[in-house]
């Protein structure tokens, strides 16, 4: 299968589009961002447009890598071709890009010309462009641009026509601009198709897509699929109006779709964050792929199958890995009231704290009635339901102290419906020692099961550098889990076996 060919258009139709115009160094810098992503062409500017324009398009020619293409638009006026030559064509490869419309709308309404007058124009400007630049650089090329191309259904004959005389002018890519998105992809592509079937097959078929409609991705993808190889993509999708089609979503759509893609698609998004930043542009929300909340989660559903899926290539409710794209792999999991116990139990986890499944149940109706007041929660408040509820909870049993009196005399204070009792006990450390002055005492428990956790860090300002977890058989056989945190790890165990009694005896 044949490459796309990605030929960049941020630097011309994304700039021309700016409140604030790129200057020179911000240029650069996308640029730059071009190389990083590996783009086969970049259109670098206007050169007769304006002088810093021209410098721009100079300065960018000198800083091309091998074997990229670097154009440079121009109308079908000679003073336009003249300028484009001087600015690029010291490049590698420079490329000359001519454009005119050929639809009948706008020949008659806002040139007020014949179509004939058009289509000489436009042969005579391509062979002028192809013969000068030939003689200053023989890799030169030229591209021709027939604009409001999605406007000439009714003259394609007339086009076809015009466009074999262009190439034998010297053009060696044709440009099918969707200027303006004003029909279906399918009806714009059966346009395409005929021009691809009607000139030579080693005429390159671009496509440049504006996005009216908001389709201008889908056509460009399919147009792909249907034998056009240059896709002319814009970095965020800037560009005039809508915009052009957006860079990232050409080059993930068909690479998710089987296509070998020329692109480092890891530095997509980075790039678009840069790309916003420089533009004033911001990302939407939802923007596909690279918008802030296009991986996020909030559904309870969405999260379960988000979560279960998470360390697969191919993962339920997202259409890519984030790190394909250069984006952190956790995906973003908000908890609203319209969440699930999956969402808890990821989030407390992730925060470094051990739950149990069964835990974030019983902890699931407490924080979505909080947040069916406040809306999405952060961490941190699930993490105080967490602490309240799991770590701290509050019954019968209150531990007032306990120390080890001599090697085998454990002393254990505690109040139990606050009556004052003191027990003593012997085992192996606090844990067994705790357990057999609490059997002394008549409340004799089984332990099935015990782990202590190192914690990162101390979240909550309470010093805790450790977590104990400890299961006792309740009155029905039924397993207690028993959390408790703190910096002394003997007192973390001897506070989790009484988180657990406050289950057990409510
Ligand atoms: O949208 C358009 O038709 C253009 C041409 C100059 C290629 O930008
Ligand atoms: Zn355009």
């Amino acid at each position: 299968m044949r490459k796309p060919f990605f030929y960049d258009i941020t630097l011309r139709d994304g700039n021309q589009s700016l409140k604030k115009p790129w200057q020179l160094t911000e240029k650069c810098l996308i640029f730059d961002k071009l190389r990083e992503l590996n783009v086969q062409a970049v259109e670098v500017g206007f050169p007769a447009s304006s002088h810093m324009d021209f410098e721009a398009c100079k300065t960018l020619a000198d800083m091309a890598w091998d074997n990229l293409v670097i154009s440079a638009l121009a109308r079908t006026v000679q003073k336009d071709i003249d300028s484009a030559i001087m600015a690029i064509g010291h490049a590698q490869v420079p490329r000359v890009h001519v454009f005119l419309t050929l639809s009948p709308f706008h020949m008659k309404y806002v040139l007020n010309k014949e179509p004939n007058y058009c289509a000489n124009k436009a042969i005579e400007a391509v062979k002028y462009a192809f013969d000068s630049i030939k003689k200053v650089n023989k890799n030169a090329q030229i591209q021709f641009s027939v604009e409001h191309f999605g406007d000439c259904a009714h003259n394609i004959d007339f086009v076809i026509d015009t466009l074999k005389e262009i190439v034998k002018a010297g053009a060696t890519t044709i440009n099918l601009p969707n200027t303006v998105e004003r029909t279906r992809p399918r009806v714009f592509i059966e346009l395409v198709e005929k021009v691809i079937n009607a000139l030579p097959d080693d005429v390159i078929i671009s496509m440049h897509n504006h996005n009216d409609l908001g389709m201008a991705c889908a056509t460009t993808v399919e147009g792909y699929f249907s034998g056009v190889t240059q896709l002319e993509c814009c970095l965020n999708g800037l560009g005039e109006r809508a915009g052009n089609t957006d860079f990232a979503q050409v080059a993930v759509a068909l690479h998710n779709n089987g296509v070998d893609v020329p692109i480092n698609l890891d530095k997509i998004y980075e790039t678009a964050i840069t790309v916003s930043q420089m533009s004033r542009v911001p990302i939407y929300e939802k923007a596909p792929l690279v918008g802030p909340e296009a991986l996020a989660h909030r559904s309870g559903i969405h999260q379960d199958g988000a979560i279960k899926t998470k360390d697969m290539d191919f993962g339920a409710y997202r259409p890519i890995r984030p790190s394909l794209i250069g984006r952190d792999d956790d995906e973003k999991i908000g908890f609203t009231s319209q969440s699930g116990k999956s969402a808890v139990y990821e989030i407390i986890n992730n925060a470094g704290y051990p739950i149990t499944l069964d835990e974030a149940v019983r902890l699931t109706p407490l924080v979505k009635e909080i947040s069916e007041q406040k809306g999405e929660l952060c961490a941190d408040e699930i993490l105080n339901v967490y602490f309240d509820k799991i770590l701290d909870i509050k019954g019968q049993f209150e531990l007032i102290s306990f120390r080890h009196e001599s090697a085998d005399k454990f002393k254990l204070e505690f109040k139990f419906n606050n009556e004052y009792t003191e027990s003593f006990g012997h085992g192996n450390g606090p844990l067994d020692a705790c357990l057999d002055a609490l059997k002394n005492a008549g409340f004799e428990r089984k332990l099935t099961f015990y782990k202590q956790y190192a914690l990162d860090e101390d979240k909550f300002g309470s010093g805790a550098s450790a977590m104990s977890v400890i299961n006792l058989i309740g009155d029905s056989g039924e397993e207690i889990i028993g959390r408790a945190i703190d910096k002394n790890t003997a007192k973390a165990n001897v506070k989790a076996i009484f988180n657990a009694l406050n289950q057990i005896y409510k």
